[in-house]
């Protein structure tokens, strides 16, 4: 097994046994690609979805929120384009009877080409040591160079067939590469076919008169919807946002890397209308911006790129992903969108009723652009889970399994540890526990040696824990140890409160912005 793999299982099973996520109805042997959030994941993943909300809506006065339903009118998947091009490419090994994503297939070449970049930039690194120009390198290697032309060209063609509709191409373009099946190293490929990813369901009471409805495969067709109730009672002026959270679905074929990619799964999303004209302006704006909000949690830089798409979703006049390093590589975190007037206009068409703005300083009427940012609510627990979970080996040559996740986004923030089950320390340790949980999420912990407890709270990112020991009993002291120096520090009973919340409050994070 590859590093990279065995880095992702450990994830995995560590987000198992920690309470963050489990497959979902395990005891029927789960269904693929769905999970559930355990105790420790669903705080987390508030946390997250609070953070993005606070920022985006409460801290930006142009941008409100909103709660639209899942089930929409079928005609607003018809008018987004939904219905007719929503599709992913699949093709089926004849031999092994798996099927797979065409696209997926090349792009996972692609990807095995950047790794033998890799290696050739870390061969270089160790020969030429401390000195080592990585940008240099890179611009005048000639195996770089024949590597990078390459995927270029490979991914050049396959975003061409794929504009197209020209399928046959795309099983031509995975012939010519030699690329075989994952599970049985099988060639025996079948025809390129276009599959719609939107799930399905009946609407009514009886099956005669039952209407089709699609589960929302986007959160922003509720935006788009409700754009003129929320302009008009909220007297938005332009430009102005509309942001939600909430769930989508969508059936997803490759459905693998865990919560990478679900069939139902969270987004959170912002519409962003604004003048036509502007719009090149506001893109680069909220790009800019999201890319400061990935910043602001601090993880290194390193992790995160943009990825400026070539191939355009139907709706896309312009488009960019900001990937991430997950433990198999980089890949779409967020999204962001210029989605030009395509989702009104088309509302607009297929309603018959008006989505205009009326602009009191131009005096005209007009359908707004919009610029879209979107992220998958899941992706971005697994972002933060993946690149948080550390080991390290302590002086005693001891590892320690640490998750290090920002302090305020924390699932449990002070665990409350009696040194012993006796002499009154419980009694103590559960008062100051009682009292902190009315303003943070606490654990108490009385089972097991001091050293264990610890690192169980390490391994769930509690960034305290707060231990009362005989000393607390004299002169009402507690030691506070912080999760990611190991140090202790001796504070009053009475300053625990202060202590804990001037590092956890998110508006350290959110003044950053
Ligand atoms: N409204 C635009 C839109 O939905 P998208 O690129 O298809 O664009 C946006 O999705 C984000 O939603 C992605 O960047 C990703 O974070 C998340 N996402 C999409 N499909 C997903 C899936 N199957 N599982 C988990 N997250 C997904």
């Amino acid at each position: 097994m590859s590093n990279k793999e065995n880095s992702f299982k450990k994830i995995v099973s560590h987000a198992k046994q920690y309470g963050f996520i489990f497959p979902s109805s395990e005891i029927y042997d789960g269904i693929n690609a769905v999970y559930d959030y355990g105790h420790n994941g669903v705080e987390l993943k508030n946390n997250i979805r609070e953070y993005w909300w606070k920022s985006m809506v409460h801290l930006n006065e142009n941008i409100v929120g909103l709660d639209a339903s899942i089930l929409m009118h079928p005609t607003t998947w018809k008018a987004s384009g939904h219905v007719d091009a929503f599709n992913d490419p699949l093709i089926d090994n004849k031999d092994s009877k798996k099927r797979y994503r065409a696209d997926v297939l090349v792009e996972d070449y692609v990807a095995k080409i950047e790794e033998k970049i890799d290696k050739e930039i870390l061969k270089a690194h160790k020969k030429f040591g401390e000195g080592f120009n990585k940008e240099k390198f890179i611009s005048t290697s000639p195996k770089i160079a024949t590597y990078q032309n390459n995927s270029k060209k490979i991914l050049t063609r396959l975003n061409k067939s794929l504009e197209k509709n020209d399928l046959e191409d795309v099983k031509d373009l995975i012939e010519s590469l030699g690329i075989s099946c994952p599970e049985s190293g099988s060639k025996n490929w079948s025809k390129v076919k276009q599959f719609n990813l939107m799930f399905s369901t009946k609407f009514g009471a009886s099956s005669d008169n039952a209407m089709d409805v699609y589960l929302r495969p986007e959160t922003a067709q509720g935006i788009f919807v409700n754009f003129l109730n929320i302009q008009k009672s909220g007297r938005m002026k332009l430009p102005f946002g509309i942001a939600q959270t909430g769930k989508a679905f969508r059936n997803e074929i490759v459905a693998r890397q865990f919560i990478f990619r679900m069939k139902e799964f969270e987004q959170m999303e912002m519409q962003f209308f604004v003048k036509p004209g502007t719009q090149k302006k506001w893109y680069s704006y909220w790009k800019e911006n999201r890319l400061k909000w990935h910043l602001s949690l601090g993880l290194d830089k390193q992790n995160y790129r943009f990825h400026d798409h070539e191939k355009l979703a139907h709706y896309a006049e312009e488009a960019c992903d900001i990937e991430f390093k997950f433990p198999f590589g980089f890949k779409e975190l967020e999204g962001i969108h210029s989605r030009t007037n395509f989702d009104l206009g088309n509302h607009e068409k297929f309603s018959g009723k008006k989505l205009k703005y009326f602009d009191n300083d131009s005096n005209e009427s007009y359908v707004p652009y919009v610029v879209e940012t979107s992220i998958g609510l899941d992706r971005m627990f697994l972002a933060l889970f993946s690149g948080s979970l550390k080991e390290e080996t302590l002086v005693d040559n001891s590892i320690r399994t640490v998750l290090k996740l920002p302090l305020s986004l924390a699932p449990v923030k002070v665990a409350i540890l009696p040194l012993i089950k006796k002499d009154g320390l419980p009694e103590i340790a559960k008062k100051i526990y009682n009292d902190l949980r009315y303003k943070f999420n606490a654990a108490y912990d009385e089972k097991d040696a001091i050293g264990k407890r610890y690192r169980r709270q390490d391994a769930l990112g509690t960034p305290f824990c707060v231990t009362v020991d005989h000393q607390s009993l004299k002169d009402e002291t507690v030691t506070i140890r912080f999760r990611d120096d190991m140090k202790q520090k001796r504070i009053k009973i009475s300053s625990i409160d202060y202590t804990i919340d001037k590092s956890l409050s998110t508006i350290n994070l959110l003044k950053n912005l």
